[in-house]
């Protein structure tokens, strides 16, 4: 019999794209796979996603879905997000544990095989709980960035050292001590937004994110996408509450290996076919870079769920047009306050800046990202640093901006900045000044070629890990002998 393992990954675009890499390296490591969505994302994955269509053909690969419990029309938003995730836990529970339950009573000679291991988003316990109930092994993968992760584990020695709460109206900028590993350069700015959203230790957002983040102990393995040179120091703090942690990162660089070493008819316009798009790529992006003079672009994406003020938008356009250099930029069209319904209207250019955009910009609404990052002709990425841009851009040794918006990428951005040393962070400062100022900084002079110099590097390291006998190569063989064994 071959191990079937079922895939569950949190309905947002930076958990199904991570996630459903993974699902296709398990494929081509010979095991059987369902992988579990909600039926909303489903629709939108059938509409956008070239990997879905590609995938969904393959024998032994099944899609399903669920209900996330939520009425078709309601937005699922970073600002509903909380609703999104009760509504999970509430409603979508008990069909997960239906879901379950037929696969497992299910006759082997319908062509269906029995589930033999889950590996399941972190965010979600409950799913882990109902596939406990039932004796099936689970592994919880965790799509954030893994400093994010070991400050949320710190949160008891945070409130023990009297760091924690902050005081009302405290300086952002004091350092905190309590997170191991970070003693040197980590700020009450620097933590996950929920830390300073929370007014004390018992707000629901802190009490969520410390629960779940403390169920992955209870698993029977811990994934994290990074790779040991990345994240070293953090990844050994982990291990000491989560012994059998997986490192097997940058995912998307692991698949695209496999893919290339197995599959002789991968061709390099295949790529994009690895993206589990809720949007429709604008591949128009790429011929305008085939243009534009090799690092001469900065890249600028807010990622999939930031929703920014139109008086935030229009500062930061204002920047970026003054730095007087080209730019490829993602705006969603629900990227702006009160546009949320998933779809929304393009947002029109503001004639004063008119001139300045058409001469030395391209707008998009959703890019090929892993390939733009790739483009010799990107010099820089300004980003929210939510963790799956941050790999993809350190992979292709391209440096970073950072403006964060929420969760772990005011975390992220510190590491960028203080500690791989690859880009700059603009954290909690934006308006137009600072963008200029910050843009042509990490373009031009001597600064921008020291980031490319160390964001090189970072990127080698990254190629060393993927590599036959890398450190990442040589956990996922682990994981692969551990989900076989779940078949005995
Ligand atoms: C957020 C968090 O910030 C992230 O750290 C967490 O793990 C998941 O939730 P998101 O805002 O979606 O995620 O950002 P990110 O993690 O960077 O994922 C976005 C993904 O969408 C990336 O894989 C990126 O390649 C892709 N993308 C983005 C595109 O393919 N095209 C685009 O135009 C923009």
């Amino acid at each position: 019999m071959v191990a079937h393992v079922l895939v569950f990954p949190f309905p947002a675009q930076g958990h199904l794209n991570s996630m459903l890499k993974l699902a296709e390296l398990l494929y081509l490591s010979g095991f059987h796979i369902t992988f579990l969505t909600t039926e909303y994302d489903h629709h939108r994955l059938c509409l956008h996603s070239p990997a879905h269509s590609r995938l969904s053909r393959l024998p032994g690969f099944w899609f399903r879905s669920i209900s996330d419990g939520l009425p078709d029309q309601q937005p699922r938003s970073a600002s509903r997000l909380i609703e999104l995730y009760n509504s999970l836990t509430h409603n979508s529970s008990s069909l997960f544990r239906d879901f379950l339950n037929s696969n497992l009573s299910q006759s082997q000679d319908a062509g269906w095989s029995r589930i033999t291991c889950l590996v399941v988003d972190g965010v979600m316990p409950f799913a882990m709980d109902a596939a406990t109930d039932l004796g099936i092994p689970t592994i919880t993968f965790r799509t954030s960035s893994p400093c994010s992760i070991w400050t949320y584990f710190c949160l008891p020695k945070l409130v023990e050292a009297g760091e924690y709460p902050f005081p009302e109206g405290a300086d952002l900028d004091e350092r905190v001590y309590a997170v191991s590993g970070m003693e040197s350069f980590l700020r009450r700015r620097d933590l996950p937004s929920c830390f300073r959203e929370a007014r004390d230790v018992s707000d629901p957002r802190l009490d969520v994110v410390y629960m779940v983040t403390v169920s992955t102990t209870r698993a029977k393995g811990f994934i994290l996408n990074t790779f040991e040179a990345m994240d070293s120091t953090v990844l050994s703090h982990i291990r000491t509450v989560c012994p059998t942690t997986y490192v097997i990162g940058p995912l998307h660089c692991m698949l695209q290996n496999m893919r290339s070493r197995m599959l002789s008819n991968t061709q390099s316009g295949e790529t994009s076919s690895n993206s589990a798009n809720l949007w429709q790529e604008d591949r128009s992006c790429l011929p305008w870079l085939d243009k534009q003079p090799k690092g001469s672009v900065l890249y600028v994406s807010f990622g999939s769920f930031t929703v920014i003020t139109n008086e935030d938008l229009m500062e930061f356009w204002h920047g970026l047009v003054n730095s007087g250099q080209r730019f490829l930029w993602v705006i969603r069209p629900d990227l702006v306050n009160g546009v949320e319904d998933g779809e929304g209207q393009p947002t029109s250019v503001p004639p004063e800046l008119e001139a300045g955009t058409s001469e030395r910009g391209y707008l998009v609404a959703w890019a090929p990202q892993e390939e733009v990052l790739a483009h010799p002709s990107i010099g820089c990425f300004l980003t929210h640093s939510g963790w799956n841009s941050s790999l993809e851009s350190a992979v292709s040794g391209v440096p970073m901006i950072c403006w964060p918006f929420f969760a772990d990428q005011h975390t992220t951005s510190r590491f960028v900045s203080e500690v791989w040393k690859i880009g700059l962070d603009m954290k909690d400062k934006h308006g137009r000044e600072i963008v200029e100022t910050i843009v042509r900084d990490a373009m031009e002079g001597e600064s921008a070629q020291e980031l490319r110099r160390s964001a090189a590097a970072m990127a080698e390291k990254a190629r060393e890990s993927i590599a036959e006998g890398g450190s990442s190569y040589l956990d996922f063989q682990t994981l692969v002998r551990y989900i076989k064994s779940t078949d005995q």
